[in-house]
């Protein structure tokens, strides 16, 4: 990925943003931001310089991507698209400790390294921090109304993402989660915040609310795609590339998209019946359940069925773009970038 000309360009101008965005305030607070740093993968525990995973920063380039591609200027959108990585990466920090997940990106979660009150401390410094960043717009020059509309999406996104984890989290201990209520779970936690970044670069260029509904609907679709993957990745995924423990979902009962699948098995009853036996049972499942309901998930062709819905939301992510007619050739550019990043996604490994 990091071949592709678009990373090149745009990746180092968003790593000095989110870097000025997170200078450390005053010499006692440095280990504040330290937690912080570690998190976006610049820091060792130690809060020593060590450059780490440090995830694909897949919401700035959506962001800058679709402003440019609608003609904006990315300078002008740069705090928008990192105030979306921030919001990304407090809602990271927190869903570790929601989720009892000791590692991101291949290191230990920031709660596990400093336990879980300065993990809740660390991802709301990054929500203000977010908040801090969009405002920022006022210094490029965006004029209000837009900058009130970013500011407006954003938080409207991140409504939606806690939102999505309440839902998330209610439905560890529920049997009865069908793929309605799975789509629109996966809609609030994860499509949203996605959604917000193309809909956000997009109003930042133009004001034809038509052409940023559509850049509101090619995020949406692909988030939706991406959890999905990402929901894949969980169970069939390799740990070494995705930096997190595969399984856990099963282990902890997640309605991800293999388990709803499972559980609604109406061809093979026994199989979805087996399953929520497993899950019946009080907290996390022990190694050899989860083993025995990795068996059911993969023998029921969850993983083929959730490939299938994935490709399906990857294509009306596509959709909504194709009546977007770029105006000149930076334009043309910045919209088959966009397209090729979306392409990668789908088959993404990490
Ligand atoms: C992980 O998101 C959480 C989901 C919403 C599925 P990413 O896969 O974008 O995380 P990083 O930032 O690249 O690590
Ligand atoms: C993704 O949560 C959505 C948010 C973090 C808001 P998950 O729990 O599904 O993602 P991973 O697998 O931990 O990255
Ligand atoms: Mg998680
Ligand atoms: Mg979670």
């Amino acid at each position: 990925m990091s071949l592709d000309p678009a990373f090149e360009r745009l990746l180092p101008l968003i790593e000095a943003d989110l870097q000025t965005a997170l200078a450390p305030a005053h010499p006692a607070l440095q280990p504040y931001y330290g937690m912080m740093r570690y998190h976006l993968g610049w820091l060792d525990e130690q809060f020593q310089p060590q450059p780490a995973n440090s995830g694909k920063r897949l919401r700035p380039l959506l962001c800058l991507l679709s402003s440019e591609a609608l003609g904006g200027d990315v300078q002008q959108a740069l705090p928008a698209a990192s105030a979306l990585e921030l919001v990304h990466n407090f809602s990271l920090v927190h869903d570790d400790i929601q989720d009892n997940s000791r590692f991101r990106r291949g290191r230990r979660a920031v709660w596990d390294v400093w336990g879980a009150a300065q993990g809740i401390n660390v991802g709301d410094g990054l929500f203000v921090l977010a908040r801090l960043a969009v405002h920022r717009l006022a210094e490029r020059g965006v004029p209000l109304p837009r900058q009130q509309a970013a500011t407006v999406a954003l938080d409207q996104a991140c409504l939606a993402l806690c939102e999505g984890q309440f839902l998330d989290l209610t439905f560890e201990d529920r049997l009865d989660v069908d793929l309605e209520q799975y789509l629109w779970m996966i809609r609030h936690k994860t499509a949203a915040l996605l959604a917000a970044s193309t809909q956000i670069g997009a109003l930042l260029a133009t004001d034809d609310e038509g052409a940023v509904e559509r850049f509101h609907r090619f995020g949406e679709n692909l988030g939706l795609a991406f959890q999905i993957q990402d929901d894949i990745l969980g169970v069939w995924g390799d740990e070494r590339l995705t930096g997190k423990s595969v399984a856990s979902d099963i282990q902890t009962k997640k309605k991800a998209l293999p388990a709803v699948y499972a559980l609604n098995q109406s061809h093979d009853r026994e199989a979805a019946q087996a399953l929520a036996a497993l899950y019946r049972h009080e907290g996390p499942l022990d190694a050899q359940a989860t083993r025995q309901a990795l068996s059911i998930v993969d023998r029921v062709g969850a993983r083929e069925y959730a490939e299938e819905m994935a490709t399906r939301y990857y294509q009306q992510a596509l959709e909504s773009l194709a009546p977007i007619k770029p105006q000149a050739e930076p334009q043309a550019i910045a919209l088959a970038e966009l397209r090729r990043m979306a392409a990668s996604l789908l088959g993404r490994q990490t």
